[in-house]
């Protein structure tokens, strides 16, 4: 199994390039189910989780052609609307299949996703949305199965909690459905919002994208007909680096970033002393001598995103202070406390707050990955740990991070991939 071994205490400097969105890429790729013609997608990250649901096109009888950031889909040939135990419990957003399933072809089963390390993640609403739909849900043998054999009807949906996957899976079913569908309390996160624009780019008639309701005009099953695509820069990446400058005290240049999509983050930094250039699609951080500690509570966009929590806490643990984190959106995502203890952290957790207190010095030791935003953060910690750290199961890393290690490298860290 891969590890990464990392000598810390490098000061980091350059320039790096964000990969597309890998949380905008994979409800796009299950939008092209909506469609029975070629879909061309570009800028899409090269991560494990896009190769994972392209494979799961495949096996449903859709062709793709893929090579790093681009992709040609094209679903008029699917022949199954199976998504299988062996995909879904890889990826749990392959649950995002179900909407544009069902709302293409009127029935689908799909592994019923189990819980995973940051908390149980129930599809509760996306169930009950597309039951007002008028679709027939049954749970047996691990499966969702869903059937509206007569298609889906439009119906005013209000979810009782935002839900990012929930919003993804309710517009796509939407899309293809009889009549108007409303859905108020919408998730309005930048990686809805270009999925509701591919769609209305493609004919259907969106209203409210970017706000807390919306409205879909369903064009009553007819397939629809995208046009190429470019996927929109990672937010989180993008963040995720300039903690990186944050941390080692470097300065960092950003390029292919959207800045207004990071603005909670930055303003974060901001507190803790770091200031910024930017520009429309490029930024530099530069990080004070002596981080601030900050506080921070996770909430939907365009709060503070849970999905910078990890990386937020290692940066804290540097700062000079002692700083509180809560964590609102998930109950167990604070599976690298204990692995940043181990390096010299002095963080306490109680309950979903996290009260950390800044200290000198971090150590390298070994430690072990936990999610994908968790091992990005021990990641972050070892590159200003004195000594060696080696972090495994990076395999959650390979999921969602494109090249962090040749990125880090080319920034200055000392970086390796190695196996054991
Ligand atoms: C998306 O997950 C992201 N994943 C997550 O990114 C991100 O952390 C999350 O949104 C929140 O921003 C993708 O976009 C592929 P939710 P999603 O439905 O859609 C509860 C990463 O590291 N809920 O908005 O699954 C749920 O348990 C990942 O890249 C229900 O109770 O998140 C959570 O507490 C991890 N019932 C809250 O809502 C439901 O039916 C928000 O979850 C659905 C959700």
């Amino acid at each position: 199994m891969d590890y990464l071994q990392i000598n810390g205490g490098k000061e980091l400097s350059g320039e790096v390039t964000i990969s597309g969105a890998k949380n905008a890429a994979l409800p796009i790729i299950a939008a092209t189910i909506l469609s029975d013609n070629e879909v061309i997608l570009t800028n899409l990250p090269n991560v494990v989780d896009i190769r994972t649901l392209l494979n799961l096109l495949t096996m449903l009888g859709g062709s793709v052609e893929h090579n790093a950031t681009v992709a040609k889909v094209n679903n008029g040939s699917i022949t199954s609307t199976k998504a299988v135990y062996e995909i879904v419990s890889q990826m749990r957003a392959s649950i995002l299949v179900l909407g544009p399933l069902l709302a293409r072809f009127g029935e689908c089963e799909v592994s019923l996703p189990g819980g995973c390390a940051i908390g149980q993640r129930p599809i509760d609403l996306h169930l009950k949305a597309l039951e007002s739909m008028g679709a027939t849900i049954e749970i047996k043998s691990g499966y969702v199965h869903a059937m509206a054999p007569n298609g889906l009807k439009g119906a005013r949906i209000i979810f009782d909690k935002i839900t990012v996957g929930g919003t993804e899976n309710i517009v796509m079913a939407a899309a293809l459905a009889e009549g108007t569908t409303t859905i108020i309390n919408a998730a309005k996160e930048p990686e809805v919002v270009q999925l509701c624009e591919m769609i209305a780019e493609a004919g259907v008639k969106i209203t409210g994208i970017g706000s807390n309701e919306l409205t879909i005009e369903g064009t009553n099953k007819k397939p629809l007909q995208f046009k190429p695509l470019e996927i929109i820069p990672d937010r989180i990446e993008a963040g995720t680096y300039l903690c990186a400058g944050a941390i080692t005290h470097s300065t960092i240049t950003l390029n292919k970033v959207n800045p207004q999509h990071i603005r909670a983050s930055t303003e974060k930094l901001e507190s803790m002393g770091c200031t910024f250039d930017i520009d429309k699609d490029s930024m530099t951080i530069y990080p004070p001598k002596e981080l601030k500690p900050v506080n921070l509570i996770t909430i939907e966009y365009p709060g503070f995103p849970t999905d910078m929590q990890a990386q937020f806490m290692a940066v804290a643990v540097m700062s000079k202070g002692e700083s509180l984190i809560e964590e609102r959106l998930f109950e167990n995502r604070f599976m690298h406390v204990s692995e940043l203890n181990r390096l010299g952290a002095d963080i306490w957790l109680k309950s979903n707050t996290a009260a950390v207190k800044g200290v000198e010095k971090l150590y390298g030791a070994d430690i072990m990955a936990t999610d994908l935003r968790a091992s990005s953060a021990l990641v972050l910690a070892a590159l200003v740990a004195e000594g060696t750290t080696n972090v495994h199961r990076i395999y959650h890393l390979d999921r969602g991070y494109d090249d962090l290690e040749g990125k880090l490298s080319a920034l200055g860290a000392d970086i390796v991939r190695k196996k054991v």
